[in-house]
């Protein structure tokens, strides 16, 4: 495997901490050693997450292409579109977001708090576009586009979760070879990682990072877009994409991706009870905050799984925590007594 050709951007701190959470464990039964690797924690731009990993390989193609604006597409409580709005001010460009209405959740001020929010004190141009949830290339996205160049700016196109651009998989490859550094100093293995998809980049990334040793199939995916299908076929296409990128010697097979679709119900960008549970229970064990979107999702999944004997004794099991609690500020009702 070969990542080092690629330039990498830094954005983040350096290596997120992995973190044991032995209440959690405990509480669960106490048969399996779970532990989070934060990437909500992994850098000083606007909160954090995922997306600041993946970020780190695509601005360097972004300065070079001579770009003044970057342009994304999310839903109105996007993740992504806050750290793209992040990233732009701190390479000192320009952001045009297109916040579409994908999640159908209604709370007073759903398009005033949270990420949304962030993205506009950071000074990105925000245009609300009334159109319903889909992770593949939008109409709405190629107007945006060329309504910058038609202004007189240079944009540069970053697609939704940035997962369809052609680097969109390495970061997460990076946190495959950085958690294989931080085994080798705490001295032990993981057996599983479980983790939240969605665009698919960050799962894919992961599948092609932990190939190279063996475990792609350990690596969990969480679906929250309530349309696996699409997902499966995203994060396949994206690992393999990723994987003639970085060389890999072993190729990428259908079965090589796991993903679970038991949890995203009701559907995207809403959470169910159990996912509420699921996020007061990793908030009351250990003080770590989840969202109604993506990780309160895979939180759920792993509570699950775990409580169902999935993982077998003694195993231990990383749960990634990709971020995205801004988001959990446009729920408010829903959790306005905890
Ligand atoms: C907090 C959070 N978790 C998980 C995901 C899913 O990651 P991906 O879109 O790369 O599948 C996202 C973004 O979509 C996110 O913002």
């Amino acid at each position: 495997m070969n990542l080092e050709k690629f330039e990498r951007y830094p954005l983040t701190f350096g290596p997120t901490p992995i973190e044991k959470l032995s209440r959690l464990s405990e509480f669960l039964g106490g048969d399996v050693d779970i532990y989070a690797k934060r990437e909500d924690c992994n850098c000083g731009l606007a909160f954090g997450g995922n997306k600041i990993r993946k970020l780190e390989y695509i601005v360097p193609d972004a300065i070079a292409s001579g770009a003044d604006t970057l342009v994304t597409i999310g839903g109105v409580q996007s993740n992504h579109t806050r750290l793209v709005a992040a990233t732009a001010a701190k390479i000192g460009m320009k952001c045009r977001l297109v916040q579409e209405s994908w999640v159908p959740f209604q709370d007073a001020v759903y398009d005033r708090v949270g990420n949304i929010l962030m993205s506009r004190v950071m000074g990105a141009e925000v245009e609300l576009v009334n159109d319903g949830f889909d992770i593949g290339i939008r109409e709405s996205w190629k107007n945006a586009l060329a309504d910058v160049e038609a202004k007189g700016g240079k944009p540069y196109p970053i697609p939704a979760g940035a997962s369809e651009h052609k680097y969109g998989g390495l970061g997460y490859v990076q946190f495959a070879e950085e958690v294989r550094q931080q085994e080798q100093e705490m001295g032990i293995k993981f057996d599983y990682v479980v983790v939240c998809t969605v665009t698919g980049s960050t799962m894919a990334g992961m599948v092609v990072g932990f190939a190279a040793d063996g475990r792609a199939r350990n690596v969990i995916g969480i679906d929250a877009s309530a349309t696996p299908q699409q997902n499966h076929a995203q994060v396949l296409r994206i690992a393999q994409n990723t994987a003639d990128l970085v060389e890999l010697s072993t190729p990428i097979t259908e079965e090589d991706i796991v993903i679970i679709d038991d949890y995203a119900y009701p559907e995207y960008g809403v959470p169910s009870e159990e996912t509420n549970e699921a996020i007061r229970i990793a908030a009351r064990t250990e003080g770590m905050m989840t969202d109604p979107v993506y990780e309160g999702k895979s939180m759920q999944g792993l509570i699950d799984l775990t409580r169902k004997g999935f993982f077998p004794k003694g195993s231990k099991v990383l749960y990634a925590h990709l971020g995205g609690v801004p988001a959990i500020n446009a729920y408010s009702y829903i959790y306005r007594n905890g």
